[in-house]
């Protein structure tokens, strides 16, 4: 295979090179859609029941008349949201309408194994999977995408996702934004890049190898939107859902904003960033403050992504955009101010943990094995607190995601974790060489024959091997065997 610089086809997906700026550029021409709320209804034990139905689709993204094929959920492109109470019972019927197996993994759900939606749960075409689980950990921000393996890029590019919102007691407490689609708003970042026809360019860059890097981003599958703001401040639930892109967003006049939220749920404190940078699969929720009839603008930094310039350059890197364009009524109604003090201090100790493991990613794989559904790389014990510790040892971007669990970050490179690694955690960014100490604490669910994932959540490397398996067992009991074929559905 011999990679140049105009384009070469391999196998369906088109290779090319990187280097975007956006900033400057874009027109901010449509209202930004906000995913409708997933309608549910209670069933006759109480559970909350939502339907999820997978299809094909058609979009004019562009307003230009070209229809780009996708998928969706409920619709063409992207999914609803999904919302549920802590201690809730819930229901997601999963209905494959596609032509081809597909699934749907709650990404940072703590839940059964067997419910999870990782590569064991297939759903074939035409088939109804109905995963049910009680919710049992705190608000946050989580999401939901297909997890087929070797197919996982392939269905979230077209358009298989959605945001999954838990609200608990805590979080109602505060005197933060909460009114969905007014002053709490889903902002799901992906980048693509179109074919002359409208289709989505498969644009893998070789060089860096790192995935798929498209030069227009969608938000919410709104390509240069625009935000009304009617408030003081407002509330954005970042999620990077790009298969491969790493942002480090920010606003274009460099305001500081409140951090609150990460990945598993509120900080213990308020953190006032300039900047958070998000790999494939994070989320941050932060408040921005606006003024009476201002515009500013979410833009995208060149992330840091701690590789040498020529890596960086390939993996996008360099790349800026301009996101979303906020505009701010002429009069703004009040909003309280964000609190210091958020939820009380919840720290795992790490002299309680039994066990510690080491991942070394490199190349496609994790300790130098490949992902074979057939083998499970770790039993964990139920009840037990363990420290993981993850290196990049190849110097290309990865990051790690763990399923089950919300982890907490000892240390980055020996050092203390910045302010938005503080929190719950179920991906982090792997900067190349530098170990990151995680802790987490497996506190049930066991089930010695059905594995949980653990993965760089870059997609394509996920789906070519970067991923291994995890089971949680009885104390004393052994692991067993993951079913052969794997359909849930
Ligand atoms: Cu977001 Cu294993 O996935
Ligand atoms: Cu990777």
């Amino acid at each position: 295979l011999v990679v140049c610089c105009g384009g070469v086809a391999v196998a369906g997906w088109v290779v090319a090179r990187g280097g975007t700026d956006t900033v400057g550029k874009v027109d901010f021409v449509r209202p930004l859609a906000v995913p409708p709320l997933a309608t549910s209804r209670t069933d006759e034990r109480g559970r909350r029941v939502f339907d999820l139905l997978a299809r094909d689709g058609r979009r004019d993204f562009r307003g230009d008349g070209r229809l780009t094929r996708t998928a969706g959920f409920n619709g063409d492109f992207l999914g609803p949201t999904l919302r549920a109470k802590r201690g809730e019972e819930v229901v997601v019927n999963v209905v494959n309408r596609l032509t081809e197996e597909t699934n749907v993994h709650w990404h940072g759900m703590h839940l059964p194994a067997r419910m999870d939606g990782g590569p064991h749960q297939l759903v074939r075409p035409g088939a109804t999977w109905s995963p049910t689980w009680r919710v049992d950990q705190p608000a946050a921000t989580l999401w939901y995408h297909p997890h087929p393996h070797g197919r996982t890029e392939e269905h979230v590019y077209r358009g298989l996702a959605g945001m999954f919102i838990l609200d608990d007691d805590r979080e109602a407490a505060l005197p933060l934004p909460r009114r969905y689609g007014v002053d709490d708003i889903p902002v799901i970042v992906q980048d693509r890049s179109f074919s002359r026809s409208g289709q989505f360019r498969k644009t893998r860059n070789m060089i860096s190898s790192i995935g798929v890097l498209g030069d227009t981003l969608l938000v919410n599958g709104t390509v240069a939107p625009y935000l009304d703001v009617r408030t003081e401040r407002v509330r954005l639930r970042l999620l990077n859902g790009s298969t491969a892109r790493t942002y480090d967003f920010g606003f274009a006049d460099d305001r500081a904003f409140a951090l609150i939220a990460t990945d598993g749920g509120l900080l213990d404190r308020t953190a006032r960033l300039h900047r958070v940078r998000l790999s494939p699969g994070e989320r941050a929720e932060i408040v921005v403050d606006v003024r009476p009839g201002e515009r500013t603008t979410l833009r995208s930094f060149p992330p840091d992504l701690g590789a040498d310039a020529l890596s960086r350059r390939f993996a996008g890197g360099v790349d800026r955009f301009d996101v979303l364009q906020l505009r701010a009524a002429s009069t703004l109604a009040d909003a309280p101010p964000v609190p210091d003090a958020l939820v009380p201090p919840d720290r795992l100790d790490p002299a309680a943990a039994a066990t510690t493991r080491s991942f070394v990613l490199s190349g496609r794989t994790i300790n130098d094995r490949s992902m074979d559904m057939g083998r499970i790389d770790a039993a964990v014990t139920r009840g037990s607190t363990e420290i993981w510790e993850v290196v990049n040892r190849d110097g290309t971007p990865h990051n790690f995601h763990v399923h089950d669990v919300q982890f907490q970050v000892l240390s980055v490179d020996g050092g203390a974790p910045p302010p938005e690694l503080s929190g719950w955690k179920d991906t982090i960014f792997l900067p190349p060489h530098r170990p990151v100490r995680l802790i987490m604490q497996f506190t049930d669910h066991s089930d010695p024959d059905m594995p949980y994932m653990f993965h760089c959540h870059l997609l394509w490397h996920e789906d070519a091997g970067m991923m291994g398996q995890f089971v949680v067992v009885e104390p004393g009991q052994r692991p067993g065997r993951p079913p052969a074929g794997g359909h849930a559905g």
